[in-house]
């Protein structure tokens, strides 16, 4: 017989508390997981701090992969066993259920897809909130507004460019590899120990954000290519000291943030806050992201860095987070 445990927040800044709780219902859209592996995000501790956190107790969590346990009665695409990867809404809902630090939690159906038997769950886990945050300002109308990715589509083909500000966070390495399977060139920046990594991904250019001559740099990089805008993964006030400069350069355009933007921006640099969690993406997770990652045109990156096993390894996972995390994303195993 099956139990659910959950990793409880009773209230701000107090300690994860683990303990038994009752395996949800799915709703007819969604899916239940056995959980085998979690992602700590930046956005866990600060729930945990109070942010956006609807009712107390919550579980919180958005990054899991695991078996499906069961499936709601309208899901079609899902059974029980399957192995996948998906991203939980309790962001959204405040339901306590929808949170993914807990052994069974649930998900949206539309926000899960199967992770090819060669990968493991604790590899696997890094993408899916990274996947929709660069989803969210490559695609939407409003946004970039660039074509989905497709697996036959060819890289470099459209002659339009991206620039990816910050290509070696979970965020930035997702965005990239989503722009080039949608036919755009990437050209991002980083610090010069990840260029690897960002090449890696897919990236055509690279350049080290702290070059005194990164403007000019991506300029001539982008060349007779049509820019199509900015992803900035890292999307604090300090880093439109670089994306700022670039933009204008490159003629000025559109910047997807991963933060709120600050005001103070010149007119020709359009700004907009990019949210994670939305029904927008679905399409690539029923299209692209099984087939990409068999294909090898998604890749699990930037790699994890498993901190522990089991919930109890959620409170040290968190601390890990608000410390110097570069280039990995933290991850437990369950
Ligand atoms: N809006 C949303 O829904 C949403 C969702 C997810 C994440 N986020 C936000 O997106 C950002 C990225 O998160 P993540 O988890 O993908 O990545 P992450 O793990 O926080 O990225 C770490 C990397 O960021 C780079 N970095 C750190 N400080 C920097 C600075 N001042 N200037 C330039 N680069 C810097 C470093 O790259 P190098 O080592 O190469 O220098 C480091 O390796 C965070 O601010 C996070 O809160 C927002």
């Amino acid at each position: 017989m099956s139990s659910n445990q959950s990793a409880f927040v009773d209230g701000k800044d107090l300690p994860l508390r683990i303990a038994a709780s009752s395996i949800p219902e799915p709703g007819p859209n969604d899916i239940i997981v056995k959980n085998h592996a979690v992602a700590v995000n930046t956005i866990d501790p600060a729930q945990a701090s109070g942010f956006n956190v609807k009712k107390f107790p919550t579980v919180l969590g958005m990054d899991l992969a695991g078996e499906v346990h069961e499936v709601g009665s309208s899901v079609t695409k899902f059974k029980k066993g399957d192995r996948v990867i998906g991203h939980a809404w309790q962001f959204t809902t405040g339901a306590w259920e929808d949170g993914a630090f807990s052994l069974y939690p649930r998900i949206p159906a539309a926000n899960a897809a199967i992770l090819p038997s060669d990968i493991a769950f604790t590899v696997g886990v890094v993408l899916p909130l990274a996947i929709d945050t660069a989803a969210g300002g490559l695609y939407q109308p409003g946004y970039m507004g660039l074509d989905f990715p497709n697996i036959d589509t060819q890289p470099n083909s459209k002659g339009e460019v991206v620039v990816v500000y910050g290509g070696s966070t979970s965020v930035g390495a997702a965005a990239i590899q989503l722009a080039v399977a949608a036919g755009y060139r990437a050209i991002v920046t980083c610090s010069p120990e990840n260029f690897d990594l960002c090449r890696e991904c897919g990236a055509s250019d690279i350049f080290d954000y702290k070059s005194p001559t990164i403007a000019n740099d991506i300029a001539a990089a982008v060349g007779a290519d049509k820019f199509k805008g900015l992803y900035n993964a890292i999307g604090i006030p300090e880093s439109f000291k670089v994306v700022t400069p670039i933009v204008e350069k490159l003629g000025g355009g559109f910047v997807a943030n991963t933060k709120p933007p600050p005001q103070d921006l010149p007119a020709s640099v359009t700004v907009k806050f990019v949210l994670g969690v939305n029904e927008f993406v679905f399409p690539v997770w029923k299209d692209f992201v099984t087939k990409g990652l068999q294909s090898g045109k998604l890749q699990c990156l930037p790699k994890p860095t498993i901190v522990g096993k089991g919930l109890e390894s959620l409170q040290k996972a968190f601390e890990v987070r608000n410390g110097d995390v570069r280039a990995t994303k933290v991850v437990v195993e369950l």
